[in-house]
């Protein structure tokens, strides 16, 4: 059977546009996200050493921590310049998360923390989820993370051009459709409802979903200082954001306001 194709607008935003091994460093909500991704994981990884596979694992960023924490990590990824950068950090190669070369129960953790995003078709998202559940052992963990489909509005006020008739028609095509086409700036981007998203991780087969609000309902707080100030956001305010996303978390009316969701589910015991 032939790999699925990688739309082109993600393969050229990923290979040169953005370089996405900076981005959960140089910005205060890249960091939020990083922190939170791994208190959040890090209370459902099983103890170390384990198999990680880190599908859609961009340049090795959460590959780093987790090899540091002592799992072993293989990553793929469908962008060679990720794949490239990834190799410094652990085992990595092409791959897509609609095909996965890896065999059935072979990983006690499946994380994809990105190709989501870049899947507008249900299909699509679903024969990951269920390539994710195949490869993942029974009892093993698959983690999956999202946009939120409402993240667009917070952004935009940050960059105090929501009011503008270009970013109003933008963003409510986005809130319309949880679709945007990729023209300009972002690339081709699939937006999920917080609903949605433990939706497709049961519908895909995995039991005991949660989804939680990564950055919580104050990020755009610390992106409108450096996008409206250019300043580096003060340790105090990213204190406050960070506790503000702590405290959201037994709240799922709050979810709609995290910029991204990230769900965890389990592959049922007696998964053949
Ligand atoms: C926003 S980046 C996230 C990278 C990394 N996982 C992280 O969280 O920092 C999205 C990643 O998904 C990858 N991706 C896009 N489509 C994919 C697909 N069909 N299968 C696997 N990965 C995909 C991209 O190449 C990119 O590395």
């Amino acid at each position: 059977m032939s790999k699925p194709e990688l739309a082109p607008e993600v393969e050229h935003f990923y290979s040169q546009v953005i370089d996405e091994s900076a981005r959960l460093s140089c910005s205060a909500d890249g960091r939020l996200e990083l922190l939170r991704t791994q208190e959040i994981l890090r209370r459902f990884l099983p103890p170390a050493p384990a198999r990680v596979l880190d599908v859609g694992g961009g340049a090795g960023v959460h590959a780093r921590w987790l090899v540091n924490d002592g799992y072993e990590v293989q990553l793929i990824d469908p962008v060679a310049r990720h794949v490239d950068q990834a190799a410094k950090v652990c085992a990595a190669e092409l791959g897509d998360a609609r095909q996965l070369s890896a065999p059935d129960a072979s990983y006690d953790v499946v994380q994809l923390l990105g190709p989501l995003y870049h899947l507008p078709d249900t299909r699509d998202r679903h024969a990951a989820l269920s390539e994710a559940r195949r490869v993942a052992k029974p009892g093993g963990l698959v983690a999956a993370a999202a946009i939120n489909r409402y993240a667009s509005v917070f952004e935009h006020v940050t960059y105090a051009h929501l009011h503008t008739e270009r970013m109003q028609a933008s963003v409510g095509t986005i809130l319309r459709t949880a679709i945007y086409d990729g023209k300009r700036g972002f690339t081709l981007a699939y937006f999920h409802r917080a609903e949605e998203l433990g939706e497709e991780m049961r519908a895909a087969g995995l039991v005991d979903v949660e989804v939680f609000g990564v950055e919580g309902p104050a990020w755009s707080a610390l992106k409108a200082v450096e996008q409206q100030l250019g300043a580096t956001p003060p340790e105090d305010l990213f204190a406050s954001v960070l506790t503000a996303a702590r405290m959201a978390e037994p709240y799922p009316e709050l979810l709609a306001a995290s910029s991204h969701l990230l769900a965890v589910g389990r592959v049922p015991k007696g998964n053949a």
